[in-house]
């Protein structure tokens, strides 16, 4: 079996299970994003912090120059904490506390993502008690397919993001009379893994048609918000460790009509740290069931809950005995519960007690959901400078 580059007797000191990750192909991926990028004269990504919040992996992004997606104040803090200025973060959210909105204005980030014309009412509101003018981008439900899993589709109709696309100008038109609102745009958001990258050319024309319905109105915009949604290929970590981010950007390049001065925004998640975060974990026990064998393993779903919630694959790879003759296992965790199934029926080099396995691209949406049920310690994680460093 091939498996990627280890540093195993590092790895080996610390308790499983843990996130680890590889710093160098995190900055590959980061210089990738940012050359790519380039194909635009006005581009900017904000980072999804909700794919992963570990400070290390935050000041890196904030090194490369990249902004920053929020979903909540814990998420704006942990982002200017690492050092990504407020002029360069977003806050996104289908219902943001007035707490939130408050903290939010009070550091002067770049923009709301707007959800409703209730959020508006308020955000102008709580704009006006702190003497400030709120900037607001309306977020669009787009009514485009992502192709993706139904649990992380975003922008159809029966979903609960966005402002329906038939407000749309009654919408502009709320926001143009606020005194504390300044409307700078618009911004989708279809859904995530996005792997058909056709889907993006519809939701470049889908954007195309609201700008214009916007500025038929006689209303500027000035930035427009193209959400994230890149996928990666979970099958491949070692072949494809970065995504294509060339036909990405290209994509959106050649579809969207942009007028001289717009800025495009991205919020690419997944596709910047998903390869770069690995679980580490340790077999527990070997065990023939009465159809199946099980390799019983110290993490759960609790730590990497991508397999449980939705069906996703995860490689996992056997890093004590790697060249050991293959055996098919169900691989699966410790957690009282029948869904704590990591992979199915799987072919690994022969696993013992004590093998140290480590499951791949779990860098986006494995750290940062992990939870303490059945009063689990979480995670944790270390990356490769620590052990350069150690
Ligand atoms: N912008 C908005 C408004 C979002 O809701 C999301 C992700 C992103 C950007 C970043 O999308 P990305 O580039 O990472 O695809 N927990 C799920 C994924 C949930 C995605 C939520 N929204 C998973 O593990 O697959």
């Amino acid at each position: 079996m091939i498996t990627g580059s280890f540093p195993i007797e590092a790895l080996s000191a610390y308790e499983t299970p843990f996130y680890y990750y590889d710093m160098s192909v995190l900055r590959s991926t980061l210089r990738e994003v940012t050359s790519q990028m380039q194909i635009f004269d006005n581009a900017v990504v904000h980072y999804a912090v909700k794919a992963c919040a570990a400070p290390e992996i935050l000041r890196e992004i904030a090194k490369a120059g990249l902004g920053a997606d929020c979903v909540s104040g814990g998420e704006i803090e942990a982002a200017i904490a690492a050092g990504i200025p407020a002029s360069r973060i977003v806050f996104a959210g289908v219902a943001k506390t007035d707490k939130e909105i408050r903290y939010a204005l009070q550091q002067g980030i770049f923009c709301f993502n707007v959800e409703s014309q209730a959020e508006v009412e308020v955000i102008d509101q709580l704009a006006a008690e702190a003497g400030v003018v709120a900037s607001v981008c309306l977020r669009i439900n787009p009514e485009v397919d992502a192709h993706t899993h139904a649990k992380i589709t975003t922008g159809m109709a029966e979903n609960k993001f966005g402002i329906r696309m038939q407000d749309l100008e009654e919408a502009v038109r709320d926001c143009t009379r606020r005194q504390h609102i300044r409307f700078l745009g618009l911004h989708c958001h279809i859904g995530s893994q996005i792997t058909d990258i056709q889907v993006f050319t519809v939701l470049a024309e889908r954007l195309n048609t609201l700008v214009a319905r916007v500025e038929a109105l006689g209303v500027p915009v000035e930035h427009i918000n193209v959400g994230g949604g890149l996928g990666i290929l979970y099958e491949h970590p070692n072949h494809f460790p970065i995504p294509d981010f060339q036909s990405y950007f290209a994509t959106f390049a050649r579809s969207l009509q942009r007028r001289v001065g717009q800025t495009v925004h991205f919020e690419l998640g997944r596709s910047i740290v998903a390869q770069c975060g690995n679980l580490m974990t340790r077999c527990l026990y070997v065990k023939q069931g009465t159809q199946k064998r099980f390799a019983i393993v110290d993490a759960g779903m609790t730590d990497l809950i991508r397999p449980a919630l939705y069906g996703a694959f995860h490689r996992v790879e056997n890093l004590s005995c790697p060249d050991a003759p293959e055996q098919v296992y169900d691989i699966v965790g410790p957690i009282c519960e029948s869904s704590d199934v990591f992979v199915e029926g799987y072919s690994i080099a022969q696993v013992h007690r004590g093998d140290l396995l480590v499951m791949r691209s779990a860098g986006a949406y494995g750290e940062v959901m992990a939870s303490r049920y059945n009063l689990r310690r979480l995670p944790g994680h270390i990356t490769s400078d620590d052990i350069l460093t150690a």
